[in-house]
């Protein structure tokens, strides 16, 4: 048996590993950059750009470029980045560029010294490894071992000295059989990621938690073809874990519904005359209506976090927000 963070590193970005897969992301699970989302997802992230004034986007962990796609089809005037782990999927439009990635914690050389960037990165830390922990009867944190074939676990050692600093400050727990999932590899990851940016923004969006409300049973999970399965890091399925959004020291934390709000992008009623004058047009606002809906709902997607650093040049919005956000992720 092995730590979970080592055998889930495999599973998912070693070679054959579940994220290099051709069907990407979208073959297995939704996210707001996928089918009827996307667009609307778009138009909050262009408004963002928009109002942090930079002139390029750069979307860390893409999948299969989604977002991207839908930035250009918004006819935006910016330059446009994808990076993941797989090479350049064929259907993107001609103009986005793309960098290859190690995956998990590591980034790619070439993603460095960017100017007027705004770095998105949508439910990339929750798969990005980290330690699992459990107490153990006599209170001791100790790492979770599993086997890579049938996903049984057994207690390791005790969970070595910088995680349990960690752990101290950010999720002390001394309860015997509570999980504890160790966030200093996103932590470094995220910080990583900001070092990248001379000037710009970086903004994380993920499903997490804070310490006031930290799970005790654990909250990894698998998905495969749409379905929840058993985590086994096999290959076979996606793994991931919520993320502790607090320690990722990020200058701003928010939820994706207080934000997008910030940033204009509201469901507006859809007038009922307008099916008779232009019933594709009522479609459409509709189905806009509805996506935005589904961001901002506030027990789904609405309650995902929005962490933000800016980098250089002041490090304020260029723009003032319409309106402050008031509640923490
Ligand atoms: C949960 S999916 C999210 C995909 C996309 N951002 C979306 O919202 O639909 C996670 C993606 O992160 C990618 N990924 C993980 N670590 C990465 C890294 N270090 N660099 C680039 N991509 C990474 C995976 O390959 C996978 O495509």
């Amino acid at each position: 048996m092995i730590p979970w963070r080592e055998a889930w590193q495999h599973a998912l970005y070693g070679p054959g590993g579940f994220y290099r897969r051709p069907e990407g992301p979208a073959g297995h699970f939704t996210t707001a950059t996928h089918g009827s989302l996307g667009p609307a997802f778009a138009e909050g992230v262009a408004a963002l750009a928009a109002r942090e004034g930079v002139c390029r986007v750069v979307d860390l962990a893409c999948g299969r470029g989604e977002l991207l796609a839908h930035l250009r089809r918004l006819g935006v005037d910016l330059e446009l980045t994808g990076v993941d782990v797989v090479d350049r999927p064929a259907s993107l439009p001609a103009d986005v560029h793309w960098l290859r990635s190690p995956g998990g914690p590591d980034l790619p050389d070439e993603l460095a010294d960017l100017d007027d960037t705004l770095i998105v990165a949508n439910e990339w830390l929750d798969v990005i490894p980290c330690t699992i922990a459990q107490v153990d009867d006599e209170g001791v944190g100790r790492v979770v071992l599993v086997d890579a074939t049938t996903g049984e676990e057994s207690l390791g050692d005790p969970i070595p000295e910088d995680d349990a600093r960690w752990v101290a400050q950010w999720w002390p727990s001394a309860v015997a059989g509570e999980r504890v999932e160790i966030g200093s590899t996103r932590d470094r990851a995220f910080a990583e990621l900001v070092s990248r940016v001379r000037s710009g923004v970086v903004l994380a969006i993920d499903y997490g938690h804070t310490r006031a409300q930290r799970p005790t049973e654990g909250t990894l999970a698998a998905y495969r073809e749409g379905v929840p399965t058993l985590p086994v890091p096999d290959g076979s399925c996606d793994l991931t874990v919520h993320v502790a959004l607090d320690s990722l020291g990020a200058d701003e934390l928010t939820t994706q519904r207080d934000a997008l709000r910030d940033v204009g992008l509201v469901a507006a009623p859809v007038p009922h005359d307008l099916a008779s004058r232009d019933p594709s047009a009522y479609l459409e606002a509709l189905a806009r209506r509805s996506a935005v809906g589904a961001l901002t709902d506030p027990r789904g997607l609405g309650g995902f976090g929005w962490a933000l650093t800016r980098r250089g040049q002041g490090a304020v919005p260029r723009r003032a927000p319409r309106h402050t956000a008031d509640s923490g992720a």
